[in-house]
């Protein structure tokens, strides 16, 4: 059988009848915005980071920009964003019309440098958005001597934990995305802003919901950007799983690190405890390696092909020097990496990979 680069089907097709009941509860309900299944989703989650209140939104993009609005970044303020990452990360800080700065990444861990982000700060930075890449915590105790507010772009680190604590827990606020192939996902859209600030928590409230406390009356400017009910109820059936599926993962990428440590392959240094959402390694032969794997039937993605300040939609915010965002971008290869991958599939995967190298050299 053909092995899956992620576990979306898989997932869905072990959980099917909880998943079917909870879809069939909130139908037959009658409530389907902003009710009780997205509170107690909201309670759990932002339990489970460490922080005090969560807030469901739309999507990881729309926390992202909600999260940065009620921070208080407005239009023309800079916020500082790694180079490499997916673009939502950059394109949530242009929708609020404020100007992604981008930052550098580390060569070894392949998230954001904390001396380049005081480098690059200036007097109109007004926050900055460090992405635990891959699920691998970013440094934010040495980032936090920038003396900004830092909104953690958690989107691909639900569960993932670091020596400051749990992925979402340390900045003013964290967002998160349920976007089918995360760790934690429903199946559409879906994200959530956790914050212990009960102002951010207010603010974020009122913009999710056109700006309303109370129906038909706005106090600020909001949007409509609402986790719903139904995906609500998938999530909280996922939930139940995420840390046995976080376990597995885990157990994969240890077995892919010891079978490669002896290769001439780059992989990301780990500086805390990965959801291993993504298991990317590096090497200059990447497109023959891929195309090797292909044969083999082994899939591979590129996370990611070009770094942001290379893409045509931010060419208005200028030219930037993030040299190792580049190199990373021509090397790295994500290998297959899921709960239910079978140990038969691992084992395909690490043969394949030692072959292509024992044929190159
Ligand atoms: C690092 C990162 N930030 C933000 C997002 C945006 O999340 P969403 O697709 O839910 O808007 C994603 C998801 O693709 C992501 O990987």
């Amino acid at each position: 059988m053909n092995m899956d680069f992620n576990d979306v089907r898989l997932r869905y097709e072990s959980l099917s009848d909880e998943i079917d009941d909870a879809i069939r509860g909130v139908l037959s309900g009658g409530r389907y915005i902003l009710g009780p299944v997205v509170e107690a989703f909201e309670d759990e989650f932002a339990r489970y980071c460490g922080t005090e209140k969560g807030i469901g939104v739309g999507s990881g993009t729309d926390a992202l920009k909600i999260g940065l609005r009620a921070i208080g970044v407005r239009p023309g303020d800079e916020v500082l964003v790694p180079a490499l990452t997916a673009p939502a990360t950059a394109i949530a800080v242009a929708a609020i019309g404020a100007r992604p700065v981008f930052v550098d990444v580390s060569l070894t861990d392949f998230n954001i440098l904390p001396d380049e982000c005081l480098e690059r700060k200036t007097s109109r930075t007004k926050a900055i958005i460090p992405v635990h890449l891959f699920g691998m915590p970013a440094h934010l105790k040495k980032i936090a001597k920038a003396g900004l507010p830092i909104l953690e772009d958690a989107a691909q680190a639900q569960g993932s934990d670091a020596n400051w604590g749990r992925c979402g827990s340390f900045g003013l606020a964290a967002a998160f995305s349920f976007y089918p192939t995360k760790n934690l996902a429903t199946y559409g859209d879906g994200g959530m802003l956790v914050t212990s600030d009960a102002m951010i928590a207010e603010t974020s409230k009122l913009l999710r919901n056109y700006g309303q406390r109370e129906n038909y009356s706005s106090k600020i400017l909001g949007e409509n950007s609402r986790l719903d009910e139904l995906h609500a109820a998938i999530l909280r059936v996922n939930f139940r799983q995420l840390d046995e599926w976080n376990r597995r993962r885990r157990a994969i990428a240890e077995k892919y690190r010891e079978a490669f440590h002896e290769l001439p392959l780059g992989l990301q240094a780990q500086t805390g405890k990965s959801n291993d959402h993504l298991f990317v390694v590096t090497t200059p032969h990447r497109d023959q390696l891929r195309s090797y794997l292909e044969e083999c039937n082994v899939p591979t993605l590129i996370h990611y092909p070009v770094p942001l300040h290379r893409q045509k939609a931010f060419a208005e915010f200028g030219p930037a020097r993030c040299p190792n965002a580049e190199l990373l971008c021509s090397r790295v290869l994500s290998l297959p990496m899921h709960a239910f991958l079978l140990d038969a599939d691992v084992g395909r995967v690490i043969e394949s990979v030692h072959e292509f190298f024992k044929r190159k050299m």
